[in-house]
């Protein structure tokens, strides 16, 4: 495994599949980089924490760091290359400050409670497309948002990597993969696991007939009761737009803070007609 930390070192190698990551590397980045292996004849991992993805008091200087550690699984998983370029690599001083905006839709979500967030998220993920290049890209269904923003992005600057997204990884308790899943106590982490048993219970209810959104919603407040809740949003899965009905398809999303911790996670509902 060759591990570049320039712009030009990438270049000079051909990448089929990118997993862009921010390092603190767990088996849901793991099941991203297997789907990769199983599909592409390089792969590319990169690891860098994106700051301008990050606005101010948010959790950028404590975002976990374990490059080490990353790197080692990342070869144990044949990895063939990592990027991982330093913050002035990407931004180098000096430079326009060319940004990529997806209105709307990057407004919505995660997009409304953290300001400027999706265009931060886009302005790497292009930069990254452009400097490496791969005909496939892998991300997480857990950041159902952010993939909605990238298809957006994909489709609007007519970029030629396809988008590939793999399903949720989940502990035993239910409670969603996340690098940020480090930072919760024994106490903030039972309370956190309300998150994905208020997704069951949405899901049941759709099983079993109910369509209302704000039926669901109502719903899933009450096995959140425990957490501050930032959003429990029933949209739609491309537009991020608010739904009245949960049938035949929408995205049922919730952030909530465990403590200083904030966690998001969802269900795609896609229902026969
Ligand atoms: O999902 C992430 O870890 C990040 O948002 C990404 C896509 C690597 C961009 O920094």
């Amino acid at each position: 495994m060759q591990i570049f930390t320039t712009i030009s070192e990438m270049r000079q190698v051909r990448t089929d599949g990118l997993i862009p990551t921010m390092g603190a590397l767990h088996e849901g980045h793991l099941s991203l980089v297997r789907a990769a292996r199983a599909a592409c004849e390089t792969v590319t991992v990169s690891i860098f924490v994106n700051p301008t993805q990050f606005s101010a008091g948010e959790d950028l200087a404590k975002y976990p760091r374990t490059f080490e550690a990353d790197c080692e699984l990342l070869r144990a998983e044949g990895v063939d290359f990592v990027f991982a370029p330093s913050a002035s690599e990407i931004y180098p001083a000096g430079a326009a400050g060319t940004l990529v905006e997806v209105p709307g839709i990057g407004q919505r979500l995660d997009g409304a409670s953290r300001p400027g967030h999706f265009r931060g998220v886009a302005t790497v993920v292009a930069k990254l497309f452009n400097i490496v290049q791969p005909r496939l890209a892998y991300f997480g269904q857990k950041d159902a948002a952010q993939v909605a923003v990238l298809r957006a992005m994909v489709r609007d600057l007519n970029l030629p990597a396809e988008l590939r997204v793999c399903p949720t990884v989940r502990d035993t308790d239910g409670l969603a993969l996340s690098s940020r899943n480090r930072f919760l106590n024994a106490a903030e982490r039972r309370a956190a696991a309300a998150i994905p048993r208020a997704l069951e219970r949405a899901r049941a209810l759709v099983e079993t007939g109910t369509c209302a959104s704000e039926t669901v919603r109502q719903a899933m407040l009450w096995e959140l009761v425990a957490l501050k809740v930032d959003y429990a949003q029933v949209v739609h899965p491309e537009t991020l737009e608010p739904v009245n009905n949960v049938c035949p398809r929408a995205l049922i999303a919730i952030a909530a803070w465990a403590g200083e911790t904030r966690l998001i996670d969802n269900l795609l509902i896609e229902k026969p007609r």
